[in-house]
């Protein structure tokens, strides 16, 4: 096991690049199950959740080829399997966007079904649903997803929410389905977008990527590309965090400002400087961080990705905020921790109400999820004194080399074996 020990109170100051994208990389990694050519992505993360889905594609028989740092090549020529085991999925929900991809191109797929997990139930009905409406059978039995298909047909699908490895999956789906396909109240995140521009590449014929209406006319194969992953807006807007918390100066290279603006305004208004030159970001925080409300929607709105983070920024804020959790129904797992390092917080159905206090103070925290382990690694940078947090490989998971990243603009962390 290990731990990740950091003492407070350091200003950071300096250049970080921007790594590329976890939640972009993941469904384009999972689309080359659809294609016939080897595939070539720059940028891509170093992360848990890529070695993961790594093993899901070599379970199937495809062969991803780390040469060089950043850069993948998968070759899906010896696709053979059709099968995500248990283990698999259990380590990581993801592993479910190859669902979508394995009907389209094997005609059969069996999947674990992923159960809930620390933020909340998070059904698949949604992915199953529509993979129905294009022509799919679907059996559920002894925990795994049975689907066959006998060649997808294009069909009209409503998401009742707009869920976003969802729309990621019947997007891949539909690709090689005979037949239009419109997917309306699609997710909109520029992941999903991205993945749009990548099947398109290899030949998909996909409009709408980035709106809610999608239109898929189905082709009969795909062919290999070339890509670069886009930065991860998530990243870049957790070190903009740290940057506030910490009185810092911070230029972030590489930063997808564009897919930020819901973060951006809220983190201005609550007293952040923040000023883009090109794809150079500077972020400059002061000692009077203003009190924000902020309610997590579907892109383009507050990503509830960010709102673990911009809850400990409010937690050394002047006055009252409420944070209220709308994507995910148990996504406060941070409070309790938060709660221990002094912060000053209620939480009332989907809302954490935080009073600003003058200092956090360190301790030994840990979490369940990604994005709470990244709230108390930025709590313990600005509290008085050590804070360990344990179970770091949730941070592993999506920040690629966080603390080294921090370390080099004067962050006191380390991390240690236990
Ligand atoms: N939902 C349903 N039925 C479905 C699918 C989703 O009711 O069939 C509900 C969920 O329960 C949730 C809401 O729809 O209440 C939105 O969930 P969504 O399906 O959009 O989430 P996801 O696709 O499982 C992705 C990201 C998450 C991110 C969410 C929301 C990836 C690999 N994961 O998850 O990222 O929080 O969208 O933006 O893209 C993270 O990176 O830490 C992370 C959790």
């Amino acid at each position: 096991m290990e731990k990740i020990i950091i003492e407070g109170g350091a200003r950071l100051i300096g250049d970080i690049a921007i790594s590329g994208s976890k939640n972009s990389a993941l469904p384009i990694f999972a689309s080359t199950i659809l294609s016939q050519s080897p595939n070539t992505f720059h940028n891509v993360p170093n992360l848990r959740d890529i070695a993961t889905i790594q093993k899901v594609l070599a379970n199937l028989g495809i062969r991803v080829t780390r040469k060089k740092k950043g850069v993948a090549r998968i070759d899906s020529s010896g696709l053979s399997g059709h099968e995500a085991p248990y283990d698999l999925v259990k380590t990581m929900r993801a592993s479910i966007l190859v669902l979508g991809p394995l009907i389209s191109r094997r005609g059969k797929a069996v999947v674990s079904l992923p159960g809930g997990c620390a933020i909340g139930a998070r059904p698949v009905n949604l992915h199953l649903r529509g993979l129905e409406a294009l022509g799919a059978k679907i059996e559920l039995k002894h925990g795994y997803i049975y689907a066959k298909a006998n060649g997808l047909k294009g069909g009209h699908i409503y998401l009742d929410v707009p869920t976003v490895t969802g729309t990621e999956n019947l997007m891949m789906a539909a690709a090689l389905a005979q037949g239009k396909t419109v997917i309306e109240n699609a997710a909109q995140e520029p992941e999903v977008e991205e993945l749009a521009v990548v099947l398109n590449k290899m030949g998909a014929k996909i409009s709408g990527g980035g709106t809610s209406l999608l239109e898929i006319d189905g082709v009969d194969e795909l062919g290999g590309t070339e890509h670069t992953i886009m930065p991860d807006r998530i990243e870049a807007g957790t070190l903009m965090v740290a940057a506030g918390l910490t009185q810092g100066n911070l230029r972030l290279m590489n930063c997808p400002l564009s897919s930020l603006d819901a973060v951006v305004n809220k983190l201005q208004e609550a007293g952040l400087e923040i000023q883009s030159d090109g794809e150079t970001v500077t972020v400059v925080g002061n000692n009077r961080i203003r009190s924000v409300d902020v309610k997590t929607l579907p892109y383009p709105g507050f990503p509830t990705d960010m709102q673990a983070q911009i809850m400990v920024f409010m937690c050394l804020a002047r006055g009252l905020s409420v944070i209220s959790e709308t994507v995910f129904e148990n996504r406060f797992i941070h409070v309790s921790e938060l709660r221990r390092m002094g912060a000053d917080i209620k939480v009332e159905s989907n809302s954490a109400i935080v009073s600003g206090v003058k200092q956090l103070s360190g301790a030994q925290v840990m979490a369940t999820d990604l994005r709470a382990s990244a709230s108390l690694v930025l709590a313990g940078l600005a509290a008085e004194g050590i804070t360990e947090v344990a179970r770091v490989y949730h941070l592993d998971r999506g920040y690629d080399q966080l603390e080294k990243k921090l370390v080099r603009v004067g962050a006191q962390i380390k991390r240690i074996k236990t």
